[in-house]
């Protein structure tokens, strides 16, 4: 559910006609709905009304301190993979003890950031990191709370890129090595088990795969406890899907929920979510202008002032966006199917091939539906492009919240050496 919808022949976001904010702020642009954020984050809340849950917002899915103050609002916590990401979170008003730190690579200095503001616990992804962690904390005379996130060895996740819970993946400690690795956690000075964390993947369809890994997760945990440890905490990483088009049908969050509290049932423990793309990808979309049609001999092209650097989604993982003309096509309105370019000088700038679409004429706006989450945060200055601006609608009113850079600014960040430098 999402509060994009045309009205008066108009494509709105809540109450704002795109058009005129498009005339407004410039193309492209990512636009925000504050009632969309709102509502998804009520509706994870009331699914687990019940459980003791704290629901830390995957920050990187989209980290503009507007919607991080949005979700701050709503009682969310935050996920964060890295210093700028936990300095956002608090800065957007979400309490330490809210956040969770996760990521294969976390420094000493952001270990002791985040000691020193009081994090409610370290995702741990290796020994080299848990014993790193021990000398930061012991050195600052702190414990760190920690879980360590375990690799179930499950496959999930919608593309092979994002899927992150197989033997062979990069991420979490090899199922086999976990419980040697808590029992030298236990003995480690600074450090204190808490719990055990899994993220499978993201962009998950069924909760077939989400069920294998939370169980043996439940497994480890009763184990642990068996062997001495402390664990007062399941963390279940993200990953729900979302539908990109009307036939995608990803379980609800209550059927998610349910599943989660029969598989912990008894345990006891506090259950942490970070979800990401269920709570901000149908809550955002790009915006673009038309620039230009062009007839190759096979196809069509149509060539709009959005690239791969503004949305890369689609570039990076083959991802399907739907794409709406802002005005409302008529319901005989003519047909065309485009391969739908940006401007970027690369063969993988494509937001779609051979895509059936209402025509659209140079100068039309359109709109990049489920982009709120993995869009702008992934965007990049390529070919000197300035950075997308950012936009949240609340009502009837929206404000720009990043705004586009100047050229001027963007080039300051550089300097010529001296040596380079014509003397006079
Ligand atoms: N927790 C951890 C440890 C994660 O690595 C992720 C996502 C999440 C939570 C949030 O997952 P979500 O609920 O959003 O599925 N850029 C890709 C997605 C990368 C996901 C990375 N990790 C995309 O655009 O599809």
């Amino acid at each position: 559910m999402h509060h994009f919808a045309y009205r008066s022949g108009r494509l709105h976001c809540e109450d704002v006609d795109l058009s005129r904010l498009a005339g407004e702020v410039g193309t492209p642009c990512y636009v925000y709905s504050t009632a969309t954020l709102q509502r998804h984050a009520r509706v994870i809340a009331a699914a687990f009304e019940g459980q003791d849950c704290l629901i830390a917002f995957s920050v990187k899915a989209n980290s503009n301190l507007a919607v991080l103050a949005t979700l701050a609002a709503e009682g969310c916590g935050a996920d964060v993979v890295s210093g700028g990401e936990l300095e956002r979170a608090l800065r957007a008003g979400i309490p330490a003890e809210r956040i969770v730190f996760s990521g294969v690579g976390k420094t000493a200095r952001e270990m002791a950031l985040a000691l020193d503001h009081g994090i409610h616990q370290f995702n741990v992804e290796s020994a080299g990191e848990l014993r790193l962690l021990a000398q930061v904390a012991s050195g600052l005379g702190k414990d760190a709370p920690i879980a360590i996130r375990v690799n179930p060895d499950v496959a999930a996740g919608g593309h092979p890129n994002i899927s992150t819970g197989k033997k062979g993946d990069k991420f979490g400690v090899p199922w086999a090595e976990a419980e040697p690795l808590y029992a030298e956690a236990a003995s480690l000075p600074g450090i204190r088990v808490v719990g055990v964390d899994v993220h499978i993947g993201s962009q998950i369809g069924d909760l077939v795969p989400m069920r294998a890994a939370f169980e043996k997760v439940v497994g480890l945990a009763q184990r642990l406890r068996a062997a001495g440890h402390e664990i007062s905490r399941i963390d279940v990483g993200g990953g729900l899907g979302i539908p990109y088009k009307d036939s995608d049908e990803p379980p609800p969050p209550s059927a998610y929920a349910a599943m989660i509290a029969e598989v912990s049932a008894g345990l006891g423990v506090q259950v942490i979510l970070e979800p990401g793309r269920v709570i901000a990808g149908n809550a955002g979309i790009m915006l673009s202008t038309a620039l230009y049609e062009k007839e190759a001999p096979d196809r069509t092209f149509l060539i709009i002032d959005a690239g791969m650097n503004d949305l890369m989604r689609p570039a990076l993982y083959g991802a399907h966006h739907e794409i709406q003309p802002v005005a409302e096509p008529a319901a005989n309105a003519p047909r065309k199917t485009y391969d739908v370019v940006g401007p970027i000088c690369e063969s993988t700038d494509k937001f779609a091939a051979g895509r059936d679409m209402a025509a659209v004429s140079p100068g039309d706006l359109i709109a990049f539906m489920s982009a709120g989450a993995y869009g702008a945060v992934l965007s990049s200055a390529y070919n000197t492009r300035p950075l997308v601006p950012e936009v949240l609608v609340n009502g009837d009113k929206f404000d720009i919240v990043r705004r586009r850079p100047g050229l001027e600014e963007m080039l300051q960040l550089e300097q010529v050496p001296d040596w380079l430098s014509p003397t006079d």
